[in-house]
This record gives structure tokens, sequence and C-alpha cells, in this order.
């Protein structure tokens, strides 16, 4: 059960407490200039109302269709953890560059001003591999067409738990686990 001290939720949000559609384009807009314009943007203060309900500080948001990243931004802005994942080029053209503004307290917009919001904090980018199995004409699972030999080592220490370190000098440590247990991915009949 979350409280929000002074707040309770209500089915109807006029556009004076949470933003309309032109609120939110001006906001893209204040982002990335009028040519960087988002399609669908929802206004910072729409997040805001909907993570202050949903939310306390400190927990972790996921938004898997994260479009501008305004959902990220606001969770950043609001003190919680987030994760968003996009498809799409976004991830270049809005996402990224938006939450370094926020993070160098450089988005004086959208409710930086309302939270009080400095600049600070940090996120981590994570590019999806292609499936590392795929099946052949037999139906039998093969390791798909779209992995090299370092791809598929790489695969390999990220399901057994090794680090991937391809050594300069000796060809078969690839991936470490300690000091003595390496990780070889033959590629090669023996
Ligand atoms: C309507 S937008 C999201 C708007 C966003 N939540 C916001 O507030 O600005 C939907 C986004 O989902 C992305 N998308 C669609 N299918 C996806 C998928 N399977 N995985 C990840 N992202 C996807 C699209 O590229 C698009 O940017």
């Amino acid at each position: 059960m979350i409280e929000v001290e002074g707040f309770v939720p209500w089915t109807w949000w006029p556009h004076e407490e949470v933003g309309h559609t032109d609120e939110s384009k001006k906001e893209i807009h204040a982002l990335f200039g009028k040519t960087g314009a988002f399609d669908t943007p929802k206004p910072e203060r729409l997040l805001k109302r909907i993570i202050e309900i949903a939310t306390n500080p400190g927990d972790l948001i996921l938004d898997s269709f994260a479009g501008s990243g305004t959902t990220g931004a606001v969770a950043h802005k609001m003190g919680r953890r987030w994760i968003m994942v996009e498809l799409g080029e976004h991830c270049h053209t809005h996402i990224i560059p938006r939450m370094k503004k926020v993070i160098d307290g450089e988005d004086k917009g959208g409710i930086t001003e309302a939270v009080g919001w400095k600049g600070g904090g940090g996120f981590r980018y994570f590019r999806l591999a292609p499936s590392l199995l795929e099946k052949d004409k037999y139906g039998q699972w093969i390791i798909s067409k779209q992995y090299n030999a370092a791809m598929l080592s790489e695969a390999l220490c990220k399901l057994k738990g090794f680090s991937y370190v391809p050594s300069d000098t000796v060809y078969w440590q690839q991936g470490r686990s300690t000091e003595r247990d390496f990780l070889y991915a033959a590629t090669q009949g023996y």
C-alpha cells in the first residue's frame, strides 16, 4: 500500500494538472528542436502523477516502449530507478541525448522546477544481441548464422558467468572467472 501525503488519486485528470499534448510537444521541441519532434510524446506532468501514485523513491520503473524517453526522464528526476527498452532509432535520436541532459542538469523543462531537480545519476546502455540459437531446416536448434567466433565466445561467457576478456597473447583464454579458470569456445574440430 503506497501512501502519498496530501494527494488522493482521482479518475478525472484535468490538463491544468497533468498537461496536454501541446505541452508535451513543446517539451520535446525544447529538448530536441523542431526537427527532433516525436509523434506521440506525453507531458512530464502526466508521468509525474502516475509515478507519484504507483511508486516510491528508489523503486524500479520499466517502460518497454520508451519512445522519446519521457517515463525515464521523469522517473530519474523523481529519484526512481528505471529501465527503458526501445526497438527503433529513438534510443539514439531521443532517449540517450535526453537522459544526458537530465543527468547534466541541462534539462530545465518539464517537471524539473516542480521537483527541484538539479542533475546527477547515470545510466548504462545495452544493445540486445541477436538470438544465439535458431532452428535449421530439420527443426534442430543450431548456433545462429549471425554469430561469429568472438560473439559466440562472449555469449558463452555470459551464460556461464565468465567475464569476456580475451587475452592478447594466449588464444584459448577468451573468458575468465578466476585467476586460473578460463573459457574457450572452440570453433574448429579436434
Ligand atoms: C507510443 S511510443 C511510446 C511513447 C513513450 N512511452 C513516451 O511517453 O514518450 C511507442 C514506442 O515503442 C517502440 N516499440 C514498438 N515495439 C517495440 C518492441 N517490441 N520493443 C521495444 N520497443 C518497441 C516504438 O519504436 C515507439 O518508439
